[in-house]
């Protein structure tokens, strides 16, 4: 296969972060804008149910996760921007990867492992206590996901190698049952993709609530960045910049030019006021115009999926028929043949 196909699916929990488009959401779309593949963004909605039973939180999410991409620049013209649960051929063919996929794969899942570890720590007679079948049949939807359209590349951090590798034993199996089908993906993990430190200095991350949100009012978001820890030292006394919070969170959003000059200025001596002053501007003025793009398309919720529905359309147009030759392939359709 000579062209590539890069798929990537975000989970709709939660509001994204300054870490999150940092590290995720900005190499995404200028990768997407520059490269000759075909890309698939997805909202992986139907995932969000494995961590959220609350219906206003989920909606909610997959809002503020759709307006973040759009208003960070991805461009639906380029990529097919869709939402999962849009695509209902995707859960179809979860159920036969599912009748597929061998359980003992599914037992060995990090996730998985990780929930059942947690209860027999705790003591618990029942290792499966609190477990749905959501969370243990997870890695299947995602195969869906990816091979519904025969992703070749798929970027994803370190925790999701073992699915990726899932994903191409099941599609190889179907394959090896019912004749060559789906493409076999390969995860792209991306080295180098930058981390961000978060409020305490430990990674920036939902679960540690260190957060520092993408698109927060002007004044709280001066707020947080004035809450990031930094030391005791005095203005006058150098400081390491190699260290810093602040520091890291200035430089991936800096160009090199800017870097070297706030580098020289902490070893000066520059007051930590101060240079929370300089971060906070620096960000602000790169964030204003998308923050007001975020605000607009939160307060049209309809237009968003006007954008979702042209996504879907296109998506679609391949889900249809692979998902026909599939049902073929397994011998469920039309009767007469
Ligand atoms: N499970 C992924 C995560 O938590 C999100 C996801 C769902 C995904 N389906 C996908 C990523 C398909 C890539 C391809 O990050």
């Amino acid at each position: 296969m000579s062209q590539r196909t890069i798929l990537t699916g975000v989970t709709t929990t939660g509001t994204p972060h300054l870490g999150n488009y940092a590290g995720a959401i900005r190499p995404a779309i200028e990768s997407s804008l520059t490269t000759e593949a075909h890309n698939y963004f997805f909202l992986a909605d139907y995932h969000a149910l494995i961590k959220c039973q609350e219906p206003e939180r989920v909606r909610e999410s997959a809002l503020a996760i759709a307006a973040t991409w759009l208003a960070s620049g991805l461009d639906p013209e380029k990529v097919t921007f869709y939402r999962q649960s849009d695509i209902p051929e995707i859960t179809e063919l979860s159920w036969i990867l599912t009748c597929v996929a061998a359980k003992g794969l599914m037992n060995r899942a990090h996730a998985y492992k990780a929930a059942v570890q947690e209860n027999e720590e705790s003591g618990s007679a029942d290792p499966d206590k609190g477990i749905t079948m959501g969370l243990f049949s997870y890695p299947v939807l995602m195969a869906a996901d990816i091979l519904m359209f025969n992703a070749t590349h798929v970027p994803v951090g370190r925790d999701q190698i073992q699915h990726l590798e899932m994903t191409r034993d099941i599609g190889q199996r179907f394959n090896h049952l019912f004749g060559e089908t789906f493409a076999l993906p390969e995860a792209m993990v991306e080295e180098t993709s930058m981390v961000l430190k978060g409020l305490d200095g430990r990674k920036m991350s939902k679960s540690y609530h260190n957060t520092i949100p993408l698109f927060e009012s002007e004044k709280k978001f001066r707020k947080l960045i004035n809450k990031i820890v930094t030391n005791s030292l005095e203005p006058g006394e150098p400081k390491d910049p190699d260290t810093c919070t602040l520091f890291g969170i200035y430089a991936a959003f800096a160009s090199e030019d800017d870097v070297a000059n706030m580098r020289r200025q902490y070893e000066e001596g520059i007051g930590w006021g101060e240079a929370k002053k300089q971060v906070f501007e620096h960000l602000n003025e790169l964030l204003k115009d998308k923050r007001e793009t975020y605000n607009e398309l939160i307060s049209d919720p309809a237009e968003i999926d006007r954008i979702l529905a042209q996504g879907a359309e296109k998506a679609r147009a391949q889900a249809t028929p692979l998902m026909q030759q599939v049902r073929k392939a397994v011998g469920i359709g039309p009767l007469a043949g």
